[in-house]
């Protein structure tokens, strides 16, 4: 497939050599430098992508997003940090039948984790003996905080009981890819679930998935409707 790479920086450059790797061709690559407000995502440097991956930063995001939409390219973001501003994209992607996949987290074990993480929660509701937390922790060049992932823990955790506030801790520190856990603290024991990315690398592999899955499914889409299903 041609792929066009919004954001040369650490996911930027993971998701091309995995993409060179197997075998798509890079069309183009843009950086902060050349694409102030969305600038140089022009119609005649899109033409001919089948899929854009956009890995930018959250104030750059969404005029990437109404930019490569606009051209009708099939859109796959995992910028987090921007989703107060999905409404209006996503009423762009239906004015222009586009194809959009957005995730916070592109690995495969963490929307498992998201998962265990709503069964803990209904395990644990109605047990006031413990308190609840959410601790993550990720690089110290991470901008936003908490990490789009630790928001998703808290809703999902809050799927499984709604009584409970989950406050987030986040931690910038080292060069971390990036852990979460929720935690229930009693006054005897502890019990923690984690999730611990060990490289970058897991996130391109997940964010070329959805590259390859996106062309054809118009909408807008988050990476559980790929991996389970719409409504899994
Ligand atoms: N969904 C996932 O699985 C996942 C995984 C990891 C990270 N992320 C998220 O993905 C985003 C990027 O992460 P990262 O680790 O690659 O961060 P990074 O190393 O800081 O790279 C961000 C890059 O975006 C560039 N940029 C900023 N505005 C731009 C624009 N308008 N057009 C093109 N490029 C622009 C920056 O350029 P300059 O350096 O020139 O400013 C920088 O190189 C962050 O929001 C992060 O939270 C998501």
């Amino acid at each position: 497939m041609r792929l066009v790479i919004v954001g040369n920086g650490k996911m930027g450059q993971a998701i091309a050599r995995l993409a060179q790797a197997r075998g798509h061709t890079i069309q183009a690559m843009f950086g902060a430098q050349e694409n102030l407000r969305g600038q140089a995502l022009t119609p005649d440097r899109l033409v001919g992508a089948a899929v854009a991956l956009e890995f930018t930063q959250p104030e750059a995001a969404p005029s990437n997003l109404e930019r490569l939409i606009e051209a009708g390219v099939p859109t796959v973001t995992g910028t987090t940090g921007w989703l107060d501003q999905l409404a209006r994209i996503a009423t762009l992607v239906a004015e222009r039948n586009g194809a959009l996949l957005h995730a916070a987290n592109f690995s495969l074990g963490v929307h498992l984790f998201l998962r265990a993480a709503r069964e803990l929660a209904r395990g644990f509701a109605g047990r006031p003996e413990f308190d609840a937390f959410i601790l993550e922790e990720h690089h110290a060049a991470k901008v936003d905080a908490p990490s789009g992932t630790a928001r998703a823990l808290q809703a999902r955790a809050r799927e499984g009981d709604p009584h409970r506030p989950y406050p987030i801790t986040s931690v910038r520190v080292g060069a971390t890819p990036g852990t979460h856990l929720v935690a229930y603290d009693g006054a005897y024991e502890r019990v923690t679930l984690s999730h611990e990315a060990r490289s970058r690398e897991g996130f391109a592999a997940g964010a070329l998935a959805a590259a390859e899955w996106l062309p054809g499914h118009p909408g807008v889409h988050t990476v559980e409707d790929m991996l389970f299903g719409a409504g899994g």
